[in-house]
């Protein structure tokens, strides 16, 4: 079937629920979500929102915490804008309802201001510790209500449409103009044509075995778009996450960066320090070099964890602080005000994606991408913690208010574009197929493209996961489409791309640790990593 809107939106965390709302105002909205809508990272995001609201804070000081973090891979300018447009959009989401924590008997309601690793100032606007669920919530309710917007959850976008007339042409003279869309429950694939299309995915964190990500980070945006031709930048900027926690039963539950924040003291599982040891800010450095020092003391010493603790904090502070955490903890027999928690570093956001200008446009005509599947220059090789909600909503609004430009000055019907076909795909009775490549792909990356890297290993992921993309690609054009299919065509290629990013790349940079390349090297590398569909 054919549906036509508008705008159409693949996503439904914060970048795809602002940029839905706002473009609403002018016209209809067709938002996909592959599952729940609220199932998105941004629903999981804890430490909150950088930005710039304190009398003793500056746009120069976030900007430099910015580019510090990012390595020299940063882009001054997209920098600039993010820190000095955020607080406007901070602004508009407290106005549409979010409710940030206020500091308890401050005057005029003042925000109680979080601290992460990398900044020199406290600057994180928080809901206690579920910040990412407070917006999703208020966003939702506002876009579900609103007569122009129509969702449309279990509905998986598969590839983008591209006309069959611009398929040899180069990006940019090609435009988008939707997507074809699985729609899971009923198993069907549906056609969604409009002159504007966004993605806006989010991560790629699925591609590890070990992630804080939810299950539907497997980088579907990054892939459509190199499919179709646009390019995609930095992918070997994986960031890890050094504090997830380390429990049997726990699947993928972060233990947020503020709490290092308020005082919590990575240790050895003998009870000693360890983070004076490699930086000067302590447990408060930037994420890349704290997950690496916990990734070599588990190394040097055999230990499957380290541990967090905050027991010095008092129990009511630590309770109030962090409710969500506390609860989690303890549903799993851990009480963080009396004991250190089990933590490991782990896949938490990929800083790399599809490459846009400065208003979210891509490479393709028509086609934009927000939030985390998009490389804006904002974070270069490691992003600074809690600029990437900041991120989204400003990369939003930008690319809600050029393609409403561009909407006026173009004015084509939409065109006729051709059906889905499944050619001679069966029904496939072999999904055990699928669930095994997708694990071994997922504990390929985490043995051999994680934290510490070296050619060798990269070399042998490489070899596995070429096998492994001429295996998934036969099996794709065998088969009937399934969700779980779709997903695994896209995380392989998305490893591949990590994998290719990182050998390419000989240096050491950011989140990029290559042992036979220790040195950052300016001459040379202080550049981005760029691919695009026939590069290779
Ligand atoms: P998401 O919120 O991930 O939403 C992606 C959407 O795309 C989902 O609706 C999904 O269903 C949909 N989708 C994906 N593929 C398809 C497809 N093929 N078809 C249809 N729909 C599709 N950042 C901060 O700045 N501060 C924090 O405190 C913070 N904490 C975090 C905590 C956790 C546990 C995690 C995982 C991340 C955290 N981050 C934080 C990072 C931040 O949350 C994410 O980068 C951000 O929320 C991404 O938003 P997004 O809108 O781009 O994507
Ligand atoms: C956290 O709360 O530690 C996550 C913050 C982020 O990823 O920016």
């Amino acid at each position: 079937m054919r549906h036509e809107s508008d705008f159409l939106v693949i996503g439904g965390g914060i970048a795809g629920l602002w940029f839905a709302i706002q473009a609403a105002e002018q016209g209809t909205v067709t938002l996909l979500a592959k599952k729940d809508v609220r199932e998105s990272s941004t629903n999981y995001a804890q430490g909150g929102i950088a930005a710039v609201s304190s009398k003793e804070d500056s746009f120069e000081e976030h900007i430099k915490d910015t580019m510090i973090a990012g390595a020299d891979l940063c882009n001054e300018e997209v920098v600039r804008t993010v820190i000095s447009e955020g607080p406007s959009r901070i602004e508009e989401l407290i106005r549409l309802g979010v409710q940030f924590t206020t500091r308890k008997n401050a005057p005029m309601n003042e925000f109680d201001l979080g601290l992460e690793g990398g900044h020199s100032k406290r600057r994180i606007l928080h809901a206690s510790d579920f910040t990412g669920r407070e917006i999703i919530d208020k966003l939702f309710v506002i876009a579900s209500e609103h007569p122009r917007i129509r969702f449309r959850d279990y509905h998986i976008a598969i590839d983008l449409f591209i006309h069959p007339r611009d398929r040899d042409l180069a990006p940019r003279e090609k435009n988008c103009w939707g997507a074809y869309v699985l729609d899971i429950r009923e198993d069907t694939v549906h056609s969604f044509v409009s002159p504007t299309t966004v993605l806006a995915t989010g991560g790629t964190g699925k591609v590890y075995l070990y992630t804080s990500n939810p299950d539907i980070a497997t980088g579907d945006g990054v892939a459509m778009a190199y499919r179709a031709g646009a390019r995609v930048a930095n992918m070997e900027f994986i960031q890890f996450h050094p504090t997830c926690l380390y429990h049997p039963k726990a699947k993928s539950f972060l233990i947020s960066e503020a709490v290092r924040g308020e005082g919590g003291i990575l240790r050895l599982q003998d009870g000693s320090s360890f983070m004076e040891r490699y930086h000067p800010q302590g447990c408060l450095a930037p994420r890349d070099i704290v997950a690496r020092a916990i990734d070599k003391e588990l190394k040097k010493r055999g230990d499957d964890y380290v541990t967090l603790d905050i027991t010095h904090r008092d129990p009511d502070f630590i309770r109030s602080r962090f409710p969500n955490i506390h609860r989690q903890c303890l549903s799993l027999g851990i009480d963080i005000t009396q004991e250190p928690i089990p933590v490991v570093p782990a896949a938490h956001y990929t800083c790399g994606g599809v490459m846009v200008d400065a208003c979210g446009q891509t490479d393709i005509q028509d086609l934009y991408a927000v939030g985390e599947v998009a490389c804006t220059g904002l974070h270069g090789a490691n992003r600074l913690a809690s600029n990437s909600l900041l991120e989204a909503l400003v990369f939003a609004q930008r690319a809600v208010d050029a393609s409403l430009l561009r909407r006026k000055e173009r004015n084509e019907p939409y065109p006729t574009l051709p059906h889905w076909t499944s050619g001679h795909a069966v029904d496939s009775d072999e999904s055990i197929v699928v669930s095994h490549n997708w694990d071994e792909i997922r504990r390929l990356m985490s043995n051999y493209v994680s934290i510490f890297r070296s050619n060798k290993r990269l070399e042998r992921a490489k070899r596995r996961i070429d096998a492994l993309a001429g295996e998934i690609h036969q099996y794709y054009w065998d088969f009937l489409v399934t969700s779980d299919l779709i997903e695994l065509r896209n995380l392989v290629l998305v490893a591949d791309l990590i994998i290719a990013s990182a050998m390419i790349r000989k240096e050491s940079r950011g989140l990029h640790y290559n042992i036979n390349y220790p040195i950052t090297d300016d001459e040379m590398w202080k550049r981005d990593t760029i691919m695009w569909r026939g590069y290779r």
